[in-house]
């Protein structure tokens, strides 16, 4: 640790040592429990007396900045009570970040602004929350992947370590290929590109094919945080509306005639927020104009395998004779989000550019995560997860339709989950989900209003509840408590002021 000292000023050595340490303390530069550097260590670098350091960590000790543990150290304690530590000189004119932003942090930093001014804080204890789209961490096959992950360290550490090529590594991308395979998508390895997520894939499909001014086309409802990314790189996003088929060829093929948009994003499978899944007729209609159009068409399959039905639906990228579909998988839906770990496919002379964004951006994947996850994978413990976790959601789902059907009223309508983790609740007209977020969190249930997922904001009378991470046991009780809120509010609908809306994944 660095410590200025000023040898010439009449204050102690030890009393400046004791008044940087309380500076560090009061930012948080130093945090509670750090440990403090052992008196020897620091005395040696600050070229100083042992005694002189040991007298100034007593005195932060005294004063309850630190707690001294014998035989084991001093600790930082955090500031007293009460205590006022000298702070740092102030610069002399503060640098004006803001007015340096480009105009996509911008765009970034406004959208973070919205959901921050209207997150509804923390969830407290108690209430059932249908809010997280996110698989349950409590199903996670966390021991099998630990042992995956000691296996490759130790077999293949001295590479999997070191820089790698961007592709990413090549098992993985052959059992990928085969993977794909089982829903009709033919890849080669080499033409898959693996990703930090799907989000990432959204960030370097942006910054291949937008500028600034372009439009996209999305379907709608949809996915937040792909909305976001296409916007921050300054795209316009154009709406195709939903119906329980997918998105609508009409709607599609009639703005197609009037703009001219750099891709058109959808969710065919296990759709979110709505659970639904594309019908093939639709499928092949979109393909159909978007070839006609040549409007390539991003395609999020995030998790085709999470399917409660008998057979899942081909990929949009299977049914692709023309070469318009650029496809992203993850396992954060039926593996770990926390790996992040993606992939793309996309038609050869796309590829190509998004292998070079993704060397721009952060060079490689990490080949371990990469290596550990195909080790599992290899073992067949991925298919034996997901026909487990399959299993469970779709009870979870059942169990969700069951107790909207018995508890909530008749003018409320709901969308029936073909797979994923959530569905999407039509509240009577003249409620707002957002107004009525703050009245379900008194009576313990959370949802995600579902404004988010609208281009236009509009969905004010939708939410998401997301069944994927609510145990069982708790879902028809949290649905009871819903059904209650939204009673209530017919009879004395929410002041639209309250209206709070949650950041969403
Ligand atoms: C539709 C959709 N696409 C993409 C993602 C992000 O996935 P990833 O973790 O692979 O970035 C999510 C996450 O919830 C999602 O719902």
């Amino acid at each position: 640790m660095q410590i200025p000292l000023d040898r010439d000023k009449p204050v102690p050595l030890a009393r400046q040592i004791q008044a940087h340490l309380e500076r560090l303390i009061t930012a948080r530069l130093l945090a509670p429990g750090v440990k403090l550097p052992a008196t020897r260590e620091l005395a040696q670098s600050l070229g100083v007396n042992r005694a002189t350091v040991a007298l100034a960590y007593e005195e932060l000790v005294a004063a309850g900045w630190a707690r001294a543990h014998v035989g084991q150290g001093t600790f930082v304690a955090g500031p007293p009570a009460g205590a006022a530590a000298p702070a740092a000189p102030p610069a002399a004119r503060p640098l004006n970040w803001s007015a340096l932003l480009s105009r996509s942090a911008r765009i970034v930093e406004s959208d973070g602004e919205r959901a921050r001014a209207a997150a509804p804080g923390a969830v407290r204890d108690g209430v059932i929350s249908f809010a997280g789209g996110m698989p349950d961490s409590g199903l996670f096959p966390t021991d099998a992947f630990r042992r995956a992950l000691n296996e490759v360290v130790r077999e293949e550490g001295e590479s999997l370590l070191q820089y790698y090529p961007v592709g990413g590594y090549p098992p993985l991308r052959r059992y990928l290929a085969t993977y794909l395979l089982r829903f009709g998508l033919e890849a080669r390895a080499e033409d898959i590109l693996i990703v930090n997520g799907s989000q990432q894939g959204f960030d370097l499909i942006a910054r291949t094919l937008l500028d600034p001014g372009d439009a996209v086309a999305i379907e709608q409802p949809t996915y937040p945080r792909a909305m976001q990314v296409f916007r921050s790189f300054g795209a316009s996003l154009l709406a195709v509306d939903r119906d329980a088929a997918g998105p609508r060829v009409d709607a599609f093929e009639r703005l197609l005639e009037r703009q001219v948009p750099k891709f058109f994003y959808c969710q065919p499978c296990a759709h979110n927020p709505t659970g639904l899944t594309i019908r093939r007729d639709v499928a092949a209609g979109l393909l159909a104009a978007a070839a006609r159009h040549q409007v390539p068409v991003v395609e999020d399959g995030f998790d085709g395998s999470l399917y409660y039905g008998a057979r899942p639906p081909a990929p949009l990228k299977a049914l692709d004779r023309d070469g318009v579909v650029v496809y992203i998988g993850t396992f954060s839906k039926v593996l770990f989000p926390g790996l992040r770990l993606g992939w793309l496919v996309a038609p050869p002379p796309l590829a190509e550019r998004l292998r070079a964004a993704k060397q721009l951006a952060d060079l490689h994947t990490s080949a371990l995560i990469q290596a550990a996850v195909h080790r599992f994978c290899e073992r067949r413990l991925l298919d034996r997860h997901v026909a487990r976790i399959a299993a469970e959601y779709r009870r979870r789902r059942d169990t969700l339709v069951a107790a909207l059907k018995r508890r909530m009223p008749e003018d409320v309508t709901w969308t029936e989950p073909e797979g994923g983790f959530s569905l999407l609740v039509t509240l009577p007209a003249g409620l707002d989900a957002g107004a009525l977020l703050p009245r379900a969190l008194e009576r313990g249930v959370a949802y995600t209003p579902g404004a988010a997922f609208w281009v236009d904001d509009s969905g004010e009378r939708t939410l998401r509840l997301s069944f994927s991470s609510v145990p069982g046991g708790k879902i028809d009780e949290g649905v009871r408590r819903l059904g209650e809120v939204v009673r209530a509010a017919r009879r004395r609908p929410a002041h639209p002021v309250e209206r709070v809306a949650a950041p969403t994944v």
